[in-house]
């Protein structure tokens, strides 16, 4: 199953929708070095991109939420630090030399981690700051 961004993610906050794009590009590109022949560097070092996006893209809500007095920001910081921990747990199985199998699922798994997240604590967010005009 390949699914890449999707008009059902957009939140209508250019600055989230643009990262959120860029995350799920990411995942793509994860998904062909695990797919393909080019060995456990490239797909670690794929994952290690995304992470590091995952990172900024965090940082940068948090500081939205502070700035615009969002008052479930502590719960969502909360989901964030989780979620950073699934993927650095998700980046070691694979670094410790994942089975076919488990290589075939990186980009279900990524996309399920990351669509649940936007669809449901980021939906929330964007309601928020669109309510004080953002
Ligand atoms: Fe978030
Ligand atoms: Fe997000």
């Amino acid at each position: 199953m390949e699914e890449g961004w999707n008009a059902r993610y957009e939140l209508g906050i250019e600055a989230l929708d643009a990262e959120h794009r860029r995350l799920f590009d990411l995942i793509r590109q994860v998904e062909t070095m695990a797919e393909g022949e080019n060995g456990g560097s490239a797909l670690l070092s794929a994952l290690r991109e995304f992470i590091e996006f995952v990172e900024f893209h965090f940082e940068a809500e948090e500081r939205l939420m502070e700035e615009h007095d969002f008052s479930t920001a502590g719960l969502h910081r909360q989901a964030h630090r989780r979620l950073l921990e699934d993927l650095r747990e998700f980046s070691r199985q694979v670094s410790r030399g994942p089975a076919a199998g488990a290589r075939a699922s990186t980009g279900d798994f990524l996309r399920k981690w990351l669509s649940e997240h936007v669809s449901h604590g980021d939906a929330m967010l964007a309601r928020h700051l669109k309510s004080k005009g953002y």
